[in-house]
């Protein structure tokens, strides 16, 4: 038998500790508007603004919250912008995944030290309610990881940013926390990124999906799902495979021109009260025939909810060794058919509704069809 690994070594390995996800920044054509939707459709509040009103003549920023989850939507104030550009060639998109850490510092020099390429340099800001050190390093097409060190800050969200008070609040609907973020690439590609994660981040493949898998009768794709060593952060990294037809990932590719982010699994404590407040609110959600629910309780067994608001709410159920989940996926929320929302319930189970894979893909083929690119 092989001894144990010496604790300073195990130790060692996480050499890229993360607290959370600290903040997801999207940039598109008009933040203040889009900013109206994420509270008016998504039961975001108000937070955090930076502008011309804080001495940024460069770009508009408003944060939002819910719960853990802060969405910042970043806007250029004049033409020729990296911003402007970002926007000119992906539509509205996210540009940041900002990861929370303990040292900005120490988190970029053993990132780029393993081969990541840098995006920021560590750097420091500062205001009257302390100082905040941030770094970052690119990832696929034009996503980038910014580190944040917040642990002398006591603002309201970063130093540039002011407190952002409006008189229309609309109620949450219970987004919690990010579960996943999910990165689509292009073809061939998924291993360099798995790669990426696990020797630049310190990541470990948790799950492996095959085109046989996830196919329907014409379009396929593979995914392997990284994770962090606390299991905080998830990425799960989808490629395209071939098909029929075309497949949703290169749908995605072609008008996102590249790499991206496809979606952003929010949780939820109660799914059914969640998806209800946001159809009410006017968020489409992908729909599953409802022979899906025919079948469901052979399938997954006795849950604790109801089957009826489920079948009406189009909500899928999937099981594994541990638990069940219960899951839906919003249509896509811009211009372009690229990114949209998971929203997720988690009772137990860890992974990620492979068992709805087919039902699924077969709803986002009806919606491909009606675009006329399937
Ligand atoms: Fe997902």
């Amino acid at each position: 038998m092989k001894s144990p690994l010496p604790k300073l070594f195990t130790e060692a390995k996480d050499f890229m500790p993360l607290l959370g996800t600290d903040y997801i920044e999207m940039y598109v054509s008009n933040s203040k508007q889009a900013a109206h939707f994420y509270k008016s459709a998504f039961g975001f509040e108000s937070l955090a603004y930076s502008g011309l009103e804080t001495g940024n003549e460069e770009s508009e920023s408003y944060v939002l919250i819910q719960d853990k989850i802060r969405l910042v939507l970043t806007s250029p104030l004049k033409s020729g912008t990296s911003i402007g550009k970002h926007i000119d060639k992906h539509g509205d998109g996210v540009k940041v995944v900002a990861l929370w850490v303990d040292d900005a510092t120490t988190a970029y020099n053993e990132a780029v030290s393993r081969g990541a390429k840098s995006y920021m340099e560590p750097f420091s800001q500062e205001d009257k309610d302390g100082k905040v050190v941030k770094s970052g390093i690119h990832t696929y097409g034009d996503v980038v990881h910014v580190f944040v060190e917040r642990k002398e800050y006591d603002g309201i969200f970063l130093p540039g940013f002011k407190e952002w008070k409006t008189s229309y609040n609309p109620a949450p609907v219970g987004l919690k926390y990010v579960d996943h973020m999910v990165g689509n690439v292009g073809w061939g590609e998924m291993n360099t990124w798995v790669e990426f994660y696990e020797k630049v981040m310190g990541f470990t493949q948790i799950i492996s999906f095959d085109d046989k898998d996830i196919s329907t009768e014409y379009t396929a794709l593979m995914s392997k799902v990284m994770s962090n060593g606390n299991g905080r952060i998830k990425f799960p990294i989808n490629e395209p495979a071939e098909g029929k037809r075309k497949s949703q990932i290169e749908e995605y590719l072609d008008f996102y021109e590249g790499a991206g982010v496809q979606h952003i699994a929010v949780a939820t404590d109660d799914i059914i009260k969640t998806v209800t407040d946001l159809k009410n609110r006017g968020v489409d959600f992908l729909q599953v025939p409802t022979t899906y629910y025919d079948t469901l309780e052979q399938r997954v067994g006795k849950i604790d909810e109801d089957i009826e608001p489920l079948k009406e709410l189009g909500i899928l159920v999937d099981r594994d060794d541990e638990g069940y989940l219960l899951q839906i996926f919003t249509k896509t929320i811009q211009a372009r058919p690229t990114m949209f929302f998971e929203i997720i319930q988690r009772k137990g189970a860890r992974s990620f509704g492979k068992g709805n894979f087919k039902a699924l893909f077969e709803a986002i083929e009806r919606e491909q069809e009606l675009r006329g690119t399937l």
